[in-house]
C-alpha cells in the first residue's frame, strides 16, 4: 500500500508504520484488490469516532496499469457495503480540488447510489501550516442503502 501510494505521485505519502496500522486495526474496512496476485488497488477506510454513523475514507489508490477499468468504483462499493453490515450510514472523503478523477470517482458513486453528497470545507491551506499543501473539501455520500449502487 505505501509503494502503491508513492508510485501515485499525488496523495500524501505516510509512513509504512501508518498502513501497517491501518491493515492491523481497520482492515474490516479497508479493503485491496489484487491483479495477478500483485495489489493493485486499495480503499483505506476507518469509522470515525466523531459521526458515529460514518466511515470516513482516507485514501483511494489505484496503480496506473489497472485504472479506468472501474476497479476504485468496486472497491468503494465493497467498503459501502461493509459500512452498512456496521450500520453506518454515510461515507465522506477529502478530496482537493484539483483532483478531478477523485471528484469524478466519489460523485459517480454518489450517483449510483442515489444518494446526497454534500460538499462543505475540510481543511483549509492554513490548516496544514508551513506545509504548502492544497485546501481538502470534504464530500459527505449518503444514505447508503442496501438495495442501491449495484449496477
Ligand atoms: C482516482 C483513482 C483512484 C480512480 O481509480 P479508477 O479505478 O481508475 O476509477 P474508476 O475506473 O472506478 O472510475 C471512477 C469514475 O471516475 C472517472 N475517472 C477515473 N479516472 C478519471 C480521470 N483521469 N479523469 C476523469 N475522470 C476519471 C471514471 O470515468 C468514473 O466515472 P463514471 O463512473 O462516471 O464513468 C485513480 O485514478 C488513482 O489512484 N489516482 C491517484 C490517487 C488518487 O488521486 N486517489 C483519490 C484521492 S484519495
Amino acid at each position: 500500500m505505501h509503494r502503491l501510494v508513492k508510485e501515485s505521485g499525488v496523495l500524501d505519502q505516510n509512513s509504512v508504520y501508518a498502513y501497517l496500522m491501518i491493515g492491523e486495526h481497520f482492515g474490516a474496512t479497508s479493503v485491496v484488490a489484487e491483479i495477478e496476485s500483485e495489489l493493485a488497488g486499495a480503499v483505506l477506510a476507518l469509522p470515525s469516532l466523531r459521526r458515529r454513523d460514518t466511515l470516513f475514507i482516507w485514501q483511494v489508490v489505484v496503480a496506473e496499469r489497472a485504472r479506468g477499468l472501474g476497479l476504485a468504483t468496486r472497491l468503494l462499493r465493497e467498503c459501502a457495503s461493509r459500512a452498512r453490515d456496521l450500520r453506518l450510514k454515510f461515507i465522506e472523503a477529502t478530496v482537493t480540488p484539483s483532483n478531478l478523477p477523485s471528484q469524478r470517482l466519489f460523485r459517480s458513486f454518489g450517483e449510483r447510489y442515489g444518494a446526497s453528497l454534500e460538499v462543505s470545507v475540510g481543511f483549509t491551506e492554513d490548516d496544514f501550516g508551513d506545509e504548502k499543501h492544497e485546501a481538502e473539501e470534504l464530500y459527505r455520500i449518503g444514505i447508503l442503502e442496501a438495495t442501491k449502487g449495484l449496477s
